[in-house]
Parts: structure tokens; sequence; C-alpha cells
């Protein structure tokens, strides 16, 4: 079985709905693929996902509420085979934990599945609107396609 862990920093707006979008993908595929998400910082930790972030998963029928938020620890790396990572600080900062190359091979920014090579980020949403919610929801989407198609050739 694959494992995937999603990585934001606080662990309650993108990671958890990267989580959710690629669950629901993954089981209309039929793949047995285990999936996680972690948070960086400590902030929130045994929290559940922002309001705003249940909410505009609910829109896109995804249930993201019973979600709890944990941090990021070295033994992810020994737990799963692909860390993707929202923005370039998540990036900096687990790769930061990473104790060898094996480690840091599992890590990858998230949009990089969508363009390859470019470094883009996944826009931080909490300190914005409603916009910026759909707008984490629209990227996420279009790498959790792309990640499912990967895993179905494998
Ligand atoms: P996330 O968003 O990393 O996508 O979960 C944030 C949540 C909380 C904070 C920052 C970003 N915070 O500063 O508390």
């Amino acid at each position: 079985m694959t494992k995937i862990l999603m990585v934001c920093l606080g662990n309650i707006c993108r990671s958890p709905l990267a989580e959710g979008i690629l669950r629901v993908k993954a089981e209309k595929a039929g793949l047995d693929v285990a999936i996680d998400s972690a948070g960086t910082s400590n902030y929130h930790i045994g929290e559940h996902p922002d309001k705003r972030t249940i909410s505009n998963a609910a829109m896109h029928a995804v249930d993201v509420a019973n979600l709890k938020a944990r941090q990021f620890s070295v033994s992810d790396f020994d737990e799963f085979d692909h860390i993707f990572v929202m923005d370039r600080s998540n990036y900096a900062d687990v790769l930061s934990l990473a104790r060898n190359d094996n480690d840091r091979r599992k890590v990858e920014m998230i949009l990089n599945r969508v363009y390859p090579g470019s470094d883009m980020s996944v826009p931080d949403p909490y300190f914005g609107g409603e916009q910026g919610f759909e707008n984490v929801f629209i990227l996420l989407d279009k790498a959790c396609d792309v990640i499912v198609s990967t895993l179905h050739k494998s």
C-alpha cells in the first residue's frame, strides 16, 4: 500500500483539504492508498480544520470535519512513501528534519505535480477570505488528479 502525507504549516487549512480530496479520488479510483496530513508547526495540534476549510470542502462533497491537526515528526519519513508540502517554507522546514537522501527524495512541492519544476506554492489562505479557500481547492484538486493518475500506473 502506498502511504502519502500532506504537509502545511498549521494542518488546519491546506493539508487537511489535500488529504480529503485525495482520499475521495483514491476511493473513486479503487486504489489502496493510506493518506494522512500534518503541520510543520505546533500551533493547532488537536484542533479540527478551520471552519472555512470544512465548509469549502463540504461544497465540493469532501468531508474533513473530523480530522485533527498533528505536528510533522521525523518518524513520518519512515512511515510515508511520499510527503507533499504546500509551500517553500514547508519544504525548507521538512527538509531540515531529513536524516539522509532517502528521506529527502520523498519530499515534493505538491504543485510540481501539475507544473513540473515551477516550485509554485499553494497560497496560505488563513489570513484571507473565502475566495482564498476556493483557490486552494482548485489547485489541490488538480494536483490530486495527477497524483492519482500516477498511482494508477505504478
Ligand atoms: P495551513 O494554514 O498551514 O494551511 O493550515 C495556516 C493555519 C494557521 C496559521 C497559518 C497558516 N497560523 O499562523 O496560525
